[in-house]
């Protein structure tokens, strides 16, 4: 029996394209094989990225051979619904991380999470289901990120933080240690948390502070 497993990725955009490039790097030392995408645009079936096609719908994701998925949607509401809704359906959602990365000791990373290149983690992070932490963005020790977060691309996430359920930490935005930050809520791009935030607000600037709500 192959030990190889079959990766269709979900989702044909920018965060489809970062999983691609984080399988084909570092397909050969986990065993996990990417083998195309689904999207539910069906505009791009047939779109070659990164060598790899888009070979069908969401929808008939069934139709196409593989073992695994990743949903790889950026949206972190909308990557929760779809990651359920295929999981009840029966498919096996992986995790993935670049090999240009850190994750220290004693981290639990949930399934369906994506760690991209140069990402760090240190010990006794906990990492849910269904989270981004992309390119080059740090999580420091004894902090906890909820499921279908998102760290963006080089934040940094201090120590014993608590980021929220479905929440998005911007570009470069930086969690100060002890900061609980709730869930849905947006931190701006480039930020400074000094304080917690509640749940479903947006706050930016430096330090930032609550500019609105999300909903
Ligand atoms: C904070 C944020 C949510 C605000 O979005 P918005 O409500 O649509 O705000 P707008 O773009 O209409 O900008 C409103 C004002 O805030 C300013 N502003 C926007 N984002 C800002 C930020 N991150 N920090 C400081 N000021 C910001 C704008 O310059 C504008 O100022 P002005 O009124 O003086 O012209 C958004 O800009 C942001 O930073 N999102 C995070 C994006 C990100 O990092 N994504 C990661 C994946 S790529």
């Amino acid at each position: 029996m192959s030990s190889k497993t079959r990766v269709v990725i979900v989702g044909a955009g920018g965060q489809g394209r970062i999983v691609a490039d984080i399988l084909l790097a570092g397909a050969a030392a986990s065993g996990l094989v990417p083998v195309g995408f689904v999207d539910d645009d069906a505009g791009r079936i047939g779109a070659v990225i990164l060598g790899l096609t888009v070979q069908a719908t969401t929808r008939d994701l069934r139709d196409v051979d593989h073992d695994a998925i990743v949903v790889a949607i950026g949206d972190n509401a909308l990557r929760q619904r779809i990651s359920l809704a295929l999981e009840a359906q029966g498919e096996r959602i992986v995790t993935v991380a670049h090999p240009v990365g850190s994750v220290g000791h004693d981290v639990v990373v949930g399934r369906g999470s994506m760690l991209s290149a140069g990402a760090v983690v240190t010990p006794c992070v906990r990492i849910g289901r269904g989270v981004l932490v992309n390119t080059r963005a740090s999580i420091d020790h004894e902090s906890v990120v909820d499921d279908f977060a998102h760290v963006s691309a080089g934040a940094t996430v201090g120590a014993c933080v608590t980021i929220g359920a479905r929440t998005l930490v911007g570009l470069g935005a930086t969690v100060m240690s002890r900061c609980r930050v709730g869930a849905d809520t947006i931190v701006g791009a480039g930020a400074l948390v000094v304080r917690d935030l509640p749940d479903g607000v947006v706050a930016m600037g430096v330090p930032a502070r609550v500019i609105r709500r999300t909903t």
